[in-house]
Parts: C-alpha cells; sequence; structure tokens
C-alpha cells in the first residue's frame, strides 16, 4: 500500500481515551467535512484504544462494544465513507491493547480480515503487552503480512514508540509510518521534550515510511484524556509547525466540535499544511549555527529547519525552545550554510506563513529573534539579489 504523503485526519486518543463511542465518531465525522478541515486534506478518522469487549467472541474475533458501538463497527465506517472520509482502528502487537483491552498476538491475519470486513483503511498498531521472546520486528511483519493480504488497502500505522530502535528495521515491515517517540501530552514540556529529539528520528523517514511524532494537542487547552496543563497559542503553533515542517502525520488530536477561533487558525493554514504535504519530501534540516547537539546531552534550543520543496522553493522555520527571548546572535541563518553564498547573486524573498509578513534578504544573513516558545515558518523563493 502506497501513501504518497504523510497521513492527516483525527483520533480519538487524546481527548476521548476510554470514553469513546459512536456519537463522538459520526459527530467527529460531521464536523470534519462542515468545517472545512476534510477539504484541506484531513481526511483520517482514527478510532483509538477501548472501542471492543474485554473479551473476543465465539468465533475468535474482536466485538465492538455494543455500548459504547451500538450499531457495530460496519455501520460507523459505512457513514465515515458515506462523508467521503477514510476509516481508521486501533489494535496492538502483544496480547492485550495499552488500555487492556484484547489485542492481536496470535490473531493477525482473523483481525486483518475483520477490519478488512468492516472496510477499515487505517490501523493504528500499539506496542503493550509483546512477548518478550519476539522481536517486535518479527511482529509489526506478522500484522504488515496479514494486512497486505486481507483483500483491502490498509494503511499501517506502527506505534512502539521508537523504542528497540524501530527507526531501523520498520522500513522492513511495509509500515507506512511509525511513532518515533512515546505518547505527547498536553503541556509544553511534553511539545519540548518530543521536539528536541525529532531530528535523530526524521533522518529514517521517507515517502511511503513517516516519522510519526504523534498526535496533536492543538487545541486542547488543558482538556481530555491527555490534557495537562495545556499550552499557550504560540506553544501550540510552534508544536503545529515544528510536526508540519518537519514532515510529521498531522492527526488532529482535540474535540474539532469545539473548535476555538485560535486553534482553526492553526490547523486550517493551507500554506503550513501545503510544506507537510510537499511531493518530493525531502528532509528538512538544522541550518542554524548551533546545530550540534550540545556536549551535556542538551539539544539545540534554536534550530532553524530547513527544507527544500518540490517547486525549488525553500521552507524555512525558526524556533525557540528556550525560556528567554532569543537574540539575533542564537536566531540568525547564513545563507551560505543552505547553498546560497554571495557568489550565487541570489537571495530569499521570504513570506511569514502565520502573519503574511513578507520580506527580501540582505547581506546574506536572515535573522529573526524570537520570543521564547515561538516560531516563525516562512516559505521562501530564490530570487536575484540587488
Ligand atoms: C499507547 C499509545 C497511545 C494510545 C494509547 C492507547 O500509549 O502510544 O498513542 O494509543 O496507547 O491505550
Amino acid at each position: 500500500m502506497l501513501l504518497l504523503t504523510p497521513p492527516m485526519g483525527w483520533n480519538s486518543w487524546n481527548t476521548f481515551g476510554e470514553a469513546i463511542n459512536e456519537q463522538v465518531v459520526l459527530e467527529s465525522a460531521d464536523t470534519l467535512v462542515s468545517s472545512g478541515l476534510a477539504a484541506l486534506g484531513y481526511n483520517y478518522l482514527v478510532i483509538d484504544d477501548c472501542w471492543s469487549l474485554r473479551e473476543r467472541g465465539e468465533d475468535g474475533r474482536l466485538v465492538p462494544d455494543p455500548e459504547k458501538f451500538p450499531h457495530g463497527m460496519k455501520f460507523v465506517a459505512d457513514y465515515v465513507h458515506s462523508k467521503g472520509l477514510k476509516f481508521g482502528m486501533y489494535s496492538c502487537a502483544g496480547t492485550l491493547t495499552c488500555a487492556g483491552y484484547p489485542a492481536s498476538f496470535e490473531h493477525e491475519f482473523v483481525d486483518a480480515k475483520t477490519f478488512a470486513d468492516w472496510g477499515v483503511d487505517y490501523l493504528k498498531y500499539d506496542y503493550c503487552f509483546h512477548p518478550s521472546t519476539i522481536p517486535g520486528k518479527v511482529l509489526y511483519k506478522r500484522m504488515a503480512l496479514a494486512l497486505a493480504n486481507c483483500g483491502r488497502d490498509i494503511v499501517f500505522s506502527a506505534c512502539s514508540w521508537g523504542s528497540d530502535e524501530t527507526k531501523t528495521w520498520i522500513k522492513e515491515t511495509g509500515a507506512n509510518l511509525w511513532r518515533t517517540t512515546g505518547d505527547i501530552n498536553d503541556s509544553w514540556r511534553s511539545i519540548k521534550d518530543l521536539s528536541l529529539i525529532a531530528e535523530d528520528a526524521i533522518r529514517y523517514g521517507s515517502i511511503n515510511c513517516y516519522p510519526d511524532m504523534d498526535m496533536l494537542v492543538v487545541g486542547m487547552g488543558g482538556k481530555g484524556n491527555v490534557g495537562l496543563a495545556g499550552c499557550t497559542p504560540d506553544e501550540y503553533r510552534l508544536h503545529y509547525s515544528l510536526w508540519a515542517l518537519l514532515g510529521s502525520p498531522l492527526m488532529i488530536g482535540c474535540d474539532i466540535r469545539s473548535m476555538d477561533e485560535e486553534t482553526r487558525k492553526t490547523l486550517m493554514n493551507p500554506d503550513v499544511i501545503a510544506i507537510n504535504q510537499d511531493a518530493d519530501y525531502n528532509q528538512a534540516y538544522d541550518a542554524s549555527a548551533y546545530a550540534v547537539t550540545y556536549m551535556d546531552g542538551e539539544r539545540n534550543e534554536h534550530p532553524i529547519y530547513v527544507r527544500l520543496l518540490s517547486n525549488g522553493d525553500l521552507a524555512v522555520g525558526f524556533f525557540n525552545f528556550a525560556d528567554e527571548t532569543s537574540t539575533r546572535w542564537n536566531s540568525y541563518l547564513a545563507l551560505d550554510r543552505i547553498g546560497l553564498p554571495e557568489s550565487t547573486g541570489k537571495t530569499l524573498k521570504v513570506k511569514e506563513l502565520w502573519t503574511g509578513e513578507e520580506k527580501t534578504i540582505t547581506n546574506g544573513i536572515f535573522s529573526v529573534p524570537l520570543p521564547a516558545h515561538s516560531c516563525r515558518l516562512y516559505r521562501a523563493e530564490i530570487v536575484d539579489a540587488r
């Protein structure tokens, strides 16, 4: 199954956790369409953990909890499809899911068939309660084989949290994306922690095997299953900008039925989405002067990620993860570092994608001092320097 760009959509876990049910799913499907999110590319609706009964049926198949899903899963899938969306579900490589529901270990083929029968288009596959005697890479291969032979195209989303060096073997399995880290939660601490280790994982990404930096917490405002302190609008925007620029899947985790204006603006910027979905999927790199891992294991708190886009433009993101305003010295990009020394006679004409501000860079230095916990994301055109 070929997935040409990182998947975008909505997943139930961050907000609903165990409280997922048919009504939430149907209303979220409606909202993906009515809000305009689907038209921007958010077209996978994924039900995460806690959807089944605690026991398999007599036929050995997984059974949707009839209290949560009174009309069964085929009904839900049909509804989601009727909205022009794709339908995703969740299982796990171990004996139980992370929340303790039956999982697919030694039921891989029957479960893949069940998902195919229901009309599932995407499977998130977790890593809890897996037997320690069988390597993770074999467990993911089992389900990948089952999915590849179930008679339906199903995106395979591996969720082994980056453990056991997932990045080094994930492409062998045929998975379309893999989780690079442990779970995100709705706090600045979590966003910063995941962000500062992302660069290591994205090196292993490519078209059809995307590094999944975890579901978005944008717009959660401290509410819901992984809601903690919540984040400021700047912090959510930094989080979204980084996920988009580094080529992570963009799976919304807030309750989209009640998004505020700020959340809408962050999630629905077509210029930012175009960078995430750029057809070439070139790898982003840190072009800041401090693009080094610090001696004591700390990461660069002022990365400047640059990514070549398919039309020859560059995406350039300045990030300030520090608790103080950055200076022109720790937030500057020397154009010779990105292949534009003075001898080329070229410079950058840039547009900031959140504010629309435009300017042309002079003297070979692009400097953007930033408030704490904020970012600027530019699309840059290569033009003649005058
Ligand atoms: C793990 C995953 C999460 C979520 C939960 C569900 O923690 O990493 O994304 O799917 O399980 O229990």
